[in-house]
């Protein structure tokens, strides 16, 4: 299935280490909160959705980084996954996060749609 790019956001939203830019896509027909990042100056974009009970992440908005900018955590039992993989790092995860395909130029963010992924119809 080919995928479509939409338009997340500037460039320079996305901070190394910084603030999430959520996002709201469908997945699997249902729709889910997703977020954007920047790590080692790529940005990477994931469900906000735990592996290990299917939660939203951030214990504060746009906040999933830890204090060492090195894992992403999710606030409510610690399960620490890899910023540019999703890999489960450690805590309870139970695998890895769902990945979204970005993509960069010009200044501005996109993400991917997919077989799976979707845009939120209005
Ligand atoms: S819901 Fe994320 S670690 Fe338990």
């Amino acid at each position: 299935m080919t995928q479509t790019p939409v338009v997340l956001c500037a460039s320079d939203a996305l901070q190394e280490g910084g603030r999430a830019v959520a996002f709201d896509v469908v997945y699997g027909g249902h729709a889910c909160r997703a977020f954007a990042i920047r790590f080692e100056g790529r940005v990477h974009a994931y469900l906000n959705r735990c592996t290990h009970v299917p939660m939203e992440m951030d214990y504060q908005a746009g906040q999933f980084f830890d204090d060492t900018g090195r894992w992403l955590l999710c606030a409510t039992h610690g399960a620490a996954y890899v910023p540019d993989s999703g890999a489960c790092a450690g805590g309870p995860c139970r695998g890895g996060l769902v990945k979204i395909t970005l993509s960069e130029s010009d200044g501005v963010v996109h993400w991917h749609t997919g077989h799976n992924l979707k845009p939120v119809e209005f």
